[in-house]
């Protein structure tokens, strides 16, 4: 079996962040989603990964390289434009040959992994296993319609869902997919959605067999998203301190310091990790923070967030959370007249102040 991750596509929601960079690459817990995912494949004893790469392609393969670090071989398979999940299956064909394979979205995430999904469809060989939700907003994914175990129909992001049942993103395939991703036509939105072609396999009577997963799951195709997997991601991690902690510093709860980080003067409560090299000087960092490499928080306060490296946070007289921060952005009081709120953002940014 081999796995395919797709980590092409535009990543609009994610703007400005993906104006600059892959949103499969955005850290959770100071580790790119991306690896959330290869380390799952990886585990379910899969060792042949293929990783569809658009735009971002180089920033891709830069972070993940041949796959060694990981313990598995990549291969890259470019796809010319994001022209929808199907296509980016279609354009894999060569790579994927005869073999079935689980595929994964590059910007989900599994709390618990993947193995015993993909054991259990390595045990029964349905031509496709489906992995469905019950989640709050179905018009948002593609909704699936079951009659007990069977699948009747799958719709992609429908504006009256028939049911609660979403589509995550991880399906497993045998080659019959092939057949189903060359016959179907574009959508409305003119994607080749996956959604239309595992329809086309219910359609032609192939084994279409739906699993209906209870734990965690996330699109984190959105900032609200992104900071509830970073919540669940950081109390997954076991604390332990590296860096340089001085003695007017407190640390509660589950918290990392990575080598080389300095805590001065600071209280830091967990679950939270502070990345390489970074300096946390007479400042509070508070619950579900993760603050990446070669970042300096001073006389300032952060909580629910995520930090990128490079950021310099100086002195802010409020506290900063629910906030995503990309490389190295600046943010730092001033005494100059006027006393306004001096701001460069770049397009779509958002700013909420008080
Ligand atoms: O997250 C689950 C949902 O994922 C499912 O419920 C939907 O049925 C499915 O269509 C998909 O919906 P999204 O609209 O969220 O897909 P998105 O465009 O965000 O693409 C998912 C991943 O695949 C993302 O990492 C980008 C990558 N991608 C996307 C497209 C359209 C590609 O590599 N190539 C593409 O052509």
């Amino acid at each position: 079996m081999k796995g395919l991750i797709l980590a092409g596509g535009s990543g609009t929601r994610l703007r400005p962040i993906t104006f600059t960079r892959a949103k499969q690459l955005v850290p959770v817990a100071n580790k790119p989603i991306l690896f959330y995912g290869i380390e799952a494949i990886r585990d379910a004893g899969i060792a042949d990964i293929g990783i569809v790469v658009g735009d971002t392609k180089d920033e891709v393969m830069e972070a993940v390289g041949d796959g060694s670090t990981f313990g598995v071989d990549v291969t890259y398979i470019e796809q010319e434009a994001p022209l929808g999940l199907a296509h980016a299956v279609k354009v894999s064909q060569a790579y994927l040959s005869d073999d079935s394979f689980v595929m994964y979205l590059g910007d989900n995430l599994i709390k618990e992994g993947i193995t015993p999904l993909v054991e259990e469809f390595r045990q029964t060989r349905p031509n496709c296993q489906i992995l469905l939700a019950h989640v709050p907003n179905p018009q948002m994914f593609g909704v699936a319609e079951l009659d007990g175990d069977r699948v009747v129909r799958l719709v992609e992001k429908p504006k009256e869902p028939a049911t609660d049942l979403a589509l995550v993103g991880v399906y497993m395939f045998d080659s019959t997919i092939f057949e189903a991703v060359n016959a179907i036509e574009p959508s409305w939105r003119d994607e080749l959605e996956i959604t239309d072609a595992i329809q086309y396999l219910i359609d032609h009577g192939r084994g279409v067999h739906p699993h209906i997963i209870e734990g965690w799951w996330k699109d984190t195709g959105k900032l609200q998203d992104l900071l509830e997997a970073n919540m669940i991601m950081l109390d997954h991690l076991e604390a332990h301190i590296e860096g340089s902690v001085d003695e007017e510093s407190t640390i509660t709860g589950k918290v990392v310091v990575a080598d080389g980080a300095e805590i001065r003067s600071s209280t830091i409560r967990g679950p939270a990790i502070i990345g390489r090299k970074t300096r946390i000087a007479s400042s509070y960092v508070g619950p579900f923070t993760s603050i990446h490499d070669n970042v300096l928080i001073s006389g300032s306060e952060v909580e629910h967030s995520i930090i990128m490296p490079g950021v310099r946070i100086e002195q802010i007289g409020h506290r900063l959370s629910d906030s995503l921060l990309g490389c190295n952005v600046k943010v730092t009081k001033t005494e100059r007249r006027p006393a306004s709120f001096k701001l460069m953002l770049g397009d779509n940014s958002e700013i909420e102040v008080v």
